[in-house]
């Protein structure tokens, strides 16, 4: 799928933020965990989505969408032991499955997740925590067999701060009889919203100081859960309006849900308020440069990175930002130099300087890079073209018509 934008200097308007991707993926696997009917409100349409809810019947469970209400319902039947199936593969976040099935099946077998590859994404933290727990974990050719024994609770210390497998070890010993303890783990909100869920259904979760403390519980009851806003799609159309003359509001969120991205704002002189209504930026486009590492949170997060180095090419100067997460993740770096982007890439550092940005074809290599691109296509003169796009579709809900509503002029190419 090919799309075209044109440079646009104003936006304006109204946007309604979706329901988080990132934890809607882990809370819909918990449908594994239960026999009783699950409800989830405000669950983003979007294809990674939809690839989990073809995996989820295919292994067992019922599921119905009611796509204008964003609201699915899951009951779980008879599971089969063996995930086979190929949307496995597209996404990362398939791992959020093996708990439900280790915890429901003796032996079970199951494909390798896929999903954005811009950088290497070892699932060793994931293995470790199931042999943890008394499980044993075989790797092979066509991808992994678990064989369980008598659960044990334990203690996880993670090496560096993980969003996945932190979910992966509440998932995991949320029904073991015992106390399990996962240690210094910086406590994302989409962790955050799996812990509610699960406490809603009757789990025994606490956080305190550094700790996920989790008491087994026999079993999880039938709950009607509605999904946080998705504060990775508001920053992504923050760090947009950010570089270009705009005044929109952003509904449907919670001041909670962009007090870490405040401080970059209140940085850049950037006028916000939060009220009844939304949040509101009223912007002039200048950005000045920046000098930012990109950690865990409450820092800023790395799926903004892109699109934090997208928006700075227009910004007073050189900018320098280091992505502790992921530092290679920079594929979205040799589509700018097509456009005419001044970056570069040393010692695990990018360096952005100011630059008169020109329309061309770029390729999305993964989403957050694609929205980038799209950020880039903004500030560029003339028209460019984005390749790949469904790849940005994979993540975001109703894109292209969002950025038609605030101004962008930005169109599908139906003819090749
Ligand atoms: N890591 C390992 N081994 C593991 C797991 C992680 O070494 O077994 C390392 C990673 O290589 C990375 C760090 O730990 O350096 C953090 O990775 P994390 O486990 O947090 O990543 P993830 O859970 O696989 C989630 C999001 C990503 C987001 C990261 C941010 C989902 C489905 N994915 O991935 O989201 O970038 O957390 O930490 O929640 C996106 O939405 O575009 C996206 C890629």
């Amino acid at each position: 799928m090919k799309v075209t934008i044109k440079k646009t200097n104003r936006l304006e308007g109204k946007i309604k933020i979706s329901g988080s991707k990132n934890s809607a993926l882990p809370i819909l696997a918990i449908s594994l965990l239960t026999s009783k009917k699950l409800t989830l409100t405000n669950v983003p349409m979007i294809c990674d989505i939809y690839h989990m809810i073809e995996i989820l019947e295919y292994l067992g469970v019922k599921v119905k969408v009611n796509y204008e209400k964003n609201e699915v319902t899951l009951k779980r039947r008879r599971l089969k032991n063996k995930l086979l199936l190929n949307a496995t593969t597209k996404i990362r976040a398939s791992y959020y499955l093996y708990p439900g099935l280790i915890n429901y099946h003796k032996r079970s077998h199951v494909l390798l997740p896929g999903g954005c590859n811009f950088s290497i994404r070892p699932i060793d933290y994931h293995l470790e925590l199931f042999r943890k727990t008394n499980v044993k974990v075989e790797e092979k050719e066509d991808g992994l067999s678990f064989t369980k024994s008598k659960l044990r609770p334990s203690n996880f210390f993670f090496k560096t701060p993980t969003v996945g497998a932190t979910i992966n070890a509440i998932l995991q010993t949320v029904l073991i009889k015992g106390t399990s303890i996962i240690h210094n783990q910086p406590l994302e909100p989409e962790i955050e919203d799996v812990i509610n869920c699960l406490n809603k259904m009757g789990a025994k979760i606490k956080i305190k100081e550094n700790m996920i403390i989790i008491k087994g519980v026999r079993k999880l009851k039938k709950v009607t859960y509605q999904i946080m806003p998705d504060r990775i799609e508001l920053g992504s159309y923050l760090l947009l309006c950010s570089a270009i003359p705009s005044k929109v509001t952003f509904t449907n969120i919670e001041e909670k849900e962009f007090t870490y991205l405040s401080s970059y704002l209140d940085e850049q002189k950037i006028n916000y308020i939060y009220n009844k209504e939304g949040l509101t930026l009223d912007t002039s486009g200048k950005l000045n440069n920046v000098n930012l590492t990109v950690s865990s949170y409450p820092s800023f997060p790395t799926d903004l990175q892109p699109i934090l180095c997208a928006s700075l090419l227009v910004a007073n100067g050189t900018s320098e930002v280091t992505d502790h997460i992921y530092p290679n993740r920079i594929s979205h770096l040799k589509e700018f130099e097509k456009m005419n982007a001044l970056t570069i890439y040393e010692n695990n550092k990018i360096i952005i300087n100011q630059s008169t940005l020109k329309g061309s074809t770029v390729y999305a290599h993964d989403l957050r890079c694609g929205f980038a691109l799209i950020v880039c296509a903004a500030l560029s003169e003339g028209e460019s073209k984005i390749e790949h796009f469904e790849v940005i579709n994979r993540g975001y809900e109703n894109i292209i018509p969002k950025l038609k509503s605030i101004g962008m002029q930005i169109n599908e190419n139906l003819l090749k």
